[in-house]
């Protein structure tokens, strides 16, 4: 894997703007601490309730779509934009053909389901096959793997990396770990990659195995659950500028229980429930089928078709089910 260097990419942020610092601080003041809140303002109220002239207001409100991304397009450039999203293989044909061909980059694909679906799994097969060539189902980029839980196994990498006919060692080399401990520490690692590694590094698929666990185990109680919620879908959000800006795939995990009813009162463990109900991205629900068969279902996406796909998890990792 060559050592690519991408370090003109970056996340833009309010410094982009390039404001004085008192026209900067008046809109921090007011409450304009982002370029999303800016982006989304009308001109004229933020000229009045920031105390800024009317013609600053309007360049700033324009900078910041820019810098977004949100402006009017045709629909022709959406289709040649929608061209350039990479997709990268889950090893089953069947559930490739699910999600419109793997799973695609610029966005998060989050997987929920009850424990031993195969979410982590996938996660290790995906950090193999980003690896694998274009015309293979790759990216010929590295992963970065954000373990919560500690199930991550060199072993299933280099197993699978076997499976797919790489290098087990070169494809343990392209993939990067790290054990978050808390879900302060995780969202300080994605931080860490946001400004390190995925500027530096050619970085195709950021993984986050799982990503609620930790603000599970933290947030308990009815009263922090809004707490809870604000705090994730931040991260969630964050994520998913990350997919966008940087042209990766992110893949996250939800592990939902088996009993939602013992846990009234938590949105994302209700039946179905998903962390990724406020953020883009695509929604996979994991089931048991018979032996090693796991059945697939996407949710809420209705740029895919409506189905199912059956895949079998074995010792070379995620493959389609013998008819
Ligand atoms: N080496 C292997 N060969 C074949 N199947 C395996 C192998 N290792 C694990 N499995 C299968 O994978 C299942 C576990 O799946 P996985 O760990 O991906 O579930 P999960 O959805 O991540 O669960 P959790 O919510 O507990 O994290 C096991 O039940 C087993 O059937
Ligand atoms: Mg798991």
């Amino acid at each position: 894997m060559g050592e690519h260097k991408f370090s003109e990419k970056k996340i833009a942020s309010i410094e982009d703007l390039e404001l004085t610092p008192t026209v900067l601080s008046k809109l921090i003041e007011a409450g304009f601490k982002t370029l999303e809140s800016i982006a989304a303002a009308n001109s004229a109220e933020l000229a009045s309730i920031a105390g800024i002239p009317l013609p600053t207001a309007q360049r700033i409100v324009i900078k910041a779509r820019d810098l977004l991304g949100l402006k009017f397009k045709t629909a022709l450039e959406l289709r040649i934009e929608r061209a350039k999203i990479g997709r990268i293989t889950t090893g089953s044909r069947s559930l490739d053909a699910l999600l419109g061909g793997g799973i695609e980059t610029k966005s998060i694909t989050e997987l929920f389901g009850e424990y031993g679906t195969g979410k982590t799994n996938i996660c290790h097969q995906l950090a193999v096959n980003v690896q694998l060539p274009e015309e293979r189902g790759g990216l010929s980029g590295k992963a970065l793997y954000i373990d919560t839980e500690g199930t991550f196994r060199w072993e299933r990498i280099e197993a699978m990396a076997k499976g797919v006919g790489l290098d087990p060692e070169t494809a343990m080399r392209n993939i990067i770990w790290a054990r978050a401990i808390n879900s302060d520490h995780q969202i300080s690692l994605v931080d860490e990659a946001t400004n390190e590694l995925l500027p530096n590094e050619n970085i195709k698929l950021l993984i986050i195995d799982s990503v609620i666990s930790h603000f599970r185990a933290e947030y308990t109680g009815r009263e922090t659950l809004a707490v809870r919620q604000q705090k994730l879908n931040k991260h969630l959000h964050d994520l998913a500028r990350i997919a966008e800006a940087f042209d990766i795939a992110v893949v996250v995990t939800n592990q939902v229980m088996a009993r939602p009813d013992l846990y009234y009162g938590d949105p994302t463990q209700a039946v179905g429930g998903h962390v990724l109900a406020h953020a883009p991205g695509v929604r996979v629900q994991l089931r048991k089928g018979r032996g090693n068969k796991r059945i697939a279902r996407v949710v809420d996406a209705p740029h895919l078709p409506e189905g199912e796909a059956v895949f079998v998890i074995t010792e070379e990792g995620i493959r389609d089910a013998e008819e």
